[in-house]
């Protein structure tokens, strides 16, 4: 496991990647930052207290050396085409979609998502939350300078939606529901993405916070499944609480922050003469919706017994606690702060 002062140095080296991918003006110095990310996540993945990880962390690797290496390579084989001879061939409609693939890829889009759950499965939360926040920043806005509207990427978008509704059905694993998660607003933000704008940006940030909210809350209850949430003391009804509410937000029920994002990629897509996608959409979002409901009305209602032997006390964790709630406190009303705001202004 890495130092707390190693953990540091590898954390900032992992910004500075995204920063370098995201700032450089070539595709040579976006790919360089890339793998600075990359080489800087893989050490960080490490933990001697299980073998999953380095599972994980090895999957990881392999797959995202294969897109970097296909990233380099389009953009090689492109330069060259273009600058020795000029050839036609590479100035055909399809060198966007060539070289977003292995971003995609790299992001975890559907259908090159099946690296994402079991690499997932091996980490520990807060790696989790890297590989679904951080980790997705660069490849994003490197797709946002060449993608455009066409079938690839509406196929794209639809696979990635419906695999992250579909996907996360009968799932008791919090990690692969939160996977399954992490692939469908992938699509979502692909399709903020698609309408310009600069929405993904505010998708993105949004869905940050959110996935933060619930991670906190979860590591907060020590939950790893779903059935361990059915049975809680009293002292934890509020950890409960606060990891369902966010859960929904990050499903995107109305009164939540979460539907925010949502609503503004739907209205957009709308105005640019997206309907049935957008229509495709949020069916999947409704599947969505009904299993997180299911998940939240059992665990609150039907069976919510306390256990004699259950007495373990949250005393020593505050701190967490503070943060946990003042994090699922913006994830409730977000979004009505947002609207009074709007409304003053
Ligand atoms: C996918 O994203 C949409 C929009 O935020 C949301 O309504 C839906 O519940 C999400 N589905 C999953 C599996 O997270």
């Amino acid at each position: 496991m890495p130092s707390n002062s190693t953990k540091i140095l590898l954390l900032t080296t992992l910004v500075s990647g995204v920063l370098v991918a995201v700032s450089s003006n070539s595709w040579f110095g976006a790919w360089m930052g890339l793998e600075v990310n990359l080489m800087s996540f893989i050490p960080l993945m490490s933990n001697t207290k299980n073998m999953y990880n380095t599972e994980a962390s090895l999957k990881y690797f392999i797959v995202q050396v294969l897109a970097s290496a296909t990233l380099l390579f389009m953009v090689v084989m492109k330069t060259l085409a273009e600058d020795l001879f000029s050839l036609a061939f590479m100035e055909t409609s399809y060198t966007p979609m060539i070289i977003c693939t292995p971003l995609m890829l790299k992001s975890g889009a559907a259908p090159f998502h099946w690296w994402f759950p079991g690499v997932m499965e091996g980490l520990s939360w807060e790696n989790c939350g890297l590989l679904m926040t951080v980790q997705k920043a660069a490849p994003l806005m490197l797709m946002s300078y060449l993608i455009e509207i066409n079938v690839f990427t509406s196929s794209i978008i639809l696979t990635s939606t419906v695999m992250g509704a579909i996907g996360g059905l009968n799932q008791t694993s919090m990690r692969k529901i939160m996977t399954y998660s992490s692939i469908n607003h992938t699509g979502w933000m692909l399709a903020a993405l698609i309408t310009g704008d600069n929405l993904w940006l505010t998708y993105f940030m949004i869905y940050s916070t959110l996935v933060l909210t619930v991670l906190s809350a979860i590591k907060l209850s020590s939950v790893s499944f779903i059935n361990q949430t059915l049975l809680t003391n009293k002292e934890a009804m509020l950890t409960k609480f606060m990891m369902f509410t966010s859960l929904l937000s990050l499903g995107g029920l109305p009164p939540f922050l979460g539907f925010l994002p949502k609503w503004i990629v739907i209205q957009e897509m709308i105005v640019n003469k997206m309907t049935p996608m957008a229509t495709i959409m949020v069916i999947t979002s409704l599947i969505t919706l009904y299993y997180y409901l299911k998940i939240s009305y059992s665990s609150f209602m039907i069976l919510s017994e306390e256990p004699k032997w259950n007495l373990q006390s949250h005393k020593n964790k505050t701190s967490k606690k503070i943060s946990a709630m003042i994090m699922s406190s913006i994830s409730l009303t977000g979004m009505l702060m947002c609207s009074i705001m709007v409304g003053m202004i």
